[in-house]
């Protein structure tokens, strides 16, 4: 992520966001076709090669071998495991032989890191562990909690909904879940499941955790931005609090670094089950991962005689339903040549009832295909894997402190994580992973482990959370990886432009608002003030819309033409965020019709997520006093525009010289409008343009914009901008 990186290096990563741009670019053209299924009958042909490299076993322990191992893949045994009764189950994890141990060392010291195999039964067991001993007990015999943070929601909510039915209560009562706009738990919870962020927040009204009586921060080798914050400031609160107790539970990754930031806290390591597990690469690089993944799916279900289901690893939503259609429909032009392909997905904005399905026991005879992101990768356990295909990408969040500018990046992923996908293959019997680059690729090109997050991401969230907090002397907090001082001022700096700091450094009344706000500062900012101009129902509905706005469009196939006609409708001339409103209104005026969305090919699912993203961030501005202030606006979509600057103002790109690119104002940085934009075609293109974000691919592209006026940058930011920022404005110097 650094610029200064070698070339060859850069050279690489340039080559695959171009593939990564040719595929956006296919995806678009709906060209991303099935595949050809009359060559799946020719196998020699249509096969990719792969080299089978004996020595290239993944080192992993194998520490304990299931026995009456004799059908290789178990998968009798594991529908079996279904047919036992839930203690059974239980008590057949690798975790249980190791209870009397955890307990008794947790007795004796405050913090404990524990080491295990994803799928031994960390996250589920470890919290009823401690309830049953206890520690959901205050000394007064008063009732406490026993949180359980994840890094994801899904998680969180899949394995609280796992838990209830292991304690055997309903969901939302003595197990239950908390993640940002939801709340599944009440004042019987025992057993909580929460993600870092959400128990971060609970920080701000209840700084010693009092609630708590045990803390299992889970996932911590992903080492997530929220997760590091909340360990060094659980290690301030232990020394207040000698009752809390603290677990931290991570893959096989990292440990001792964590042991060492608690003052050598022992370790516990529970060796998981895990068989061998044979590693492919491919021979020769591959351009277009998704379609090798696809050919690679159907090479193995079709030439590979053992059961076992396949799970791929995908960057994100909109690759893994692409890649749902084009399977399904492959499958289903095959129809009976082949045994059945069951498709199914998990992602971050999966709904809980369509997570359920890839739980589900394979039927005899079929093979499922789980497409994930890399969720799957620890935090959540599918049985019966047998294959894993891994493309070696994932997509992050990176955030270049010089220039100020954060994107979501598809990037090579670590080494660390592909030995943990690979990992996923061998847990009901020897297993085999297909890693869809070189060898040489895998040596050379990735990097050992990930970068935490905090040294990548933009951290005005963390450092208002922080001042919140109390927390001033952030150069000096005790971070386990600090970040540089720069982006910490970069953060303050960009705090106190949005008006949430006072020229002292401290939180102003704008400020404590936006910490109460579990959204990005700019977004706050932007809605607070849209309250002032009476636009407040409006912004809010743009800024749910603007979260999901890549997965709203669809264009069958047979029907681009009218589906582009349908989509050119909406386009209203400010740009995009006024689009995204017009689309959200209309569609409120039919009351939430499906039919509509099918009219004008518009996803439903995405609306109705969007409806309930709105829904909550209503009921938490209520919570806070954010409402209309006035309704007498004469131009409403010049309020708007003007809100949303307020907030956004960071975000301004201005035409090049040239004419042929943008330039963001205070780095004069070369930008572009994305294709995905209405304003991407416009002759002549727009002046000045706001912008939601930057995706970095082949280019650095703004996607949602909106033009707005030069004279406004005036009046909204010159507080942010230089005036050497500001010279292109000035007529008679142009
Ligand atoms: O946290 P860790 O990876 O060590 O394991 P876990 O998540 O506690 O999972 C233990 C077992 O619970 C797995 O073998 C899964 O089969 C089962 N499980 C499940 O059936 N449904 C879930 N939603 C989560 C876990
Ligand atoms: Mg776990």
């Amino acid at each position: 992520y650094d610029d200064k990186e070698d070339t060859t290096r850069t050279r690489e990563k340039k080559n695959r966001y171009e593939n990564q741009w040719e595929l956006d670019q296919m995806k678009k053209a709906s060209q991303l076709s099935t595949i050809d299924t009359d060559k799946i009958n020719l196998p020699d042909q249509d096969q990719y090669e792969f080299v089978f490299d004996e020595s290239q076993y993944v080192d992993f322990d194998q520490n304990e071998v299931i026995k009456g191992n004799e059908d290789p893949l178990n998968v009798e045994e594991e529908m079996e495991k279904k047919r036992m009764t839930i203690l059974e189950v239980r008590e057949s994890l690798p975790v249980f032989k190791f209870k009397q141990q955890f307990l008794e060392t947790v007795q004796e010291n405050q913090v404990l890191i524990v080491v295990g195999e994803t799928g031994s039964g960390k996250t589920t067991q470890l919290p009823q562990y401690l309830d049953e001993a206890g520690y959901s007990k205050g000394t007064e015999g008063n009732k406490l909690i026993i949180g359980c943070t994840q890094p994801r929601r899904v998680a969180a909510t899949s394995v609280a909904t796992r838990v209830a039915e292991e304690y055997g209560c309903k969901l939302g009562e003595q197990v239950g879940y908390t993640i940002r706009f939801e709340d599944k738990s009440n004042e019987n919870t025992v057993i909580k499941y929460l993600t870092d962020g959400m128990l971060l927040r609970e920080f701000l009204n209840d700084p010693e955790l009092s609630k708590y009586g045990a803390l299992m921060i889970d996932e911590a080798h992903e080492r997530t931005l929220s997760t590091e914050i909340l360990l060094s400031l659980l290690k301030d609160i232990c020394q207040a609090r000698s009752d809390l107790k603290l677990i931290v539970a991570s893959a096989t990754i990292n440990a001792t670094k964590f042991s060492e930031f608690f003052n050598n806290a022992p370790i516990l390591n529970i060796p998981g089950r895990r068989f061998p597990v044979e590693i492919h690469y491919t021979k020769n690089p591959e351009a277009n991962y998704i379609q090798a993944a696809i050919t690679t799916i159907f090479q193995i279900h079709l030439t590979q005689d053992l059961p076992g289901d396949i799970l791929v690893f995908l960057t994100g939503q909109d690759e893994i339903e692409t890649m749902e259609e084009s399977l399904n429909e492959s499958v289903a032009k095959l129809g009976s040549q082949i045994k059945p392909l069951l498709v199914c997905s998990i992602y971050a904005n999966l709904p809980n009832e369509a997570q359920a399905k890839i739980f589900e026991p394979t039927p005899k005879n079929s093979r499922k295909v789980v497409l994930a992101t890399n969720i799957a990768e620890t935090s959540i356990t599918i049985d019966g894997i047998a294959y894993v295909i891994d493309p070696g990408y994932v997509k992050q969040n990176v955030f270049n402190s010089s220039t100020g500018m954060e994107s979501l990046v598809v990037v090579p992923c670590s080494r660390a994580s592909a030995d943990q996908r690979a990992g996923r293959a061998g847990r009901v019997g020897p297993g085999k992973c297909f890693r869809l680059y070189t060898k040489w690729s895998f040596y050379n090109e990735l990097e050992l482990n990930p970068v935490p997050e905090i040294l990548r991401v933009k951290l005005t969230s963390v450092v208002l959370l922080l001042l919140s907090l109390g927390i001033n002397d952030l150069i000096n907090f005790d971070f386990m990886d600090p970040p540089s001082s720069e982006s910490i001022i970069k953060a303050l700096e960009l705090l106190y432009s949005l008006g949430a700091l006072s020229s002292l450094g401290e939180l102003t009344k704008v400020g404590r608002k936006m910490a109460e706000f579990p959204i990005d500062p700019m977004f706050t900012k932007a809605l607070l003030q849209s309250s002032k101009y009476g636009v407040f129902e409006d912004i809010l509905s743009i800024m749910s819309m603007l979260g999901e706005s890549g997965t709203l469009y669809y264009r069958p196939k047979d029907k681009k033409e009218q589906a582009d006609k349908a989509h050119e409708k909406f386009s209203e001339e400010q740009g995009d965020h006024l689009t995204l409103l017009k689309i959200w209104n209309e569609w409120v005026e039919t009351g939430y019709s499906n039919t509509w969305c099918q009219d004008h090919f518009v996803q439903y699912k995405t609306l109705k997520r969007v409806r309930h993203i709105r829904e909550q961030l209503e009921r938490l501005c209520k919570k806070i006093g954010i409402e209309d202030e006035t309704d007498d606006n004469e131009n409403k979509p010049l309020m708007i525009q003007k809100a949303i600057l307020s907030g956004f103002f960071p975000n301004i790109a201005r035409i090049s010289k040239m004419g042929d690119s943008f330039r963001r104002l205070k780095q004069n940085q070369a930008v572009y409008i994305h294709p995905s934009s209405s304003l991407h075609s416009l002759k002549p293109p727009p002046k000045v343009v706001l912008y939601h974000e930057l995706v970095l691919t082949s280019k650095e592209f703004m996607r949602n914009c909106m033009i707005i006026e030069e004279k406004w940058i005036k009046e909204f930011a010159s507080h942010f901008y230089s005036g050497k920022d500001l010279e292109f404005l000035d007529r008679r110097k142009r």
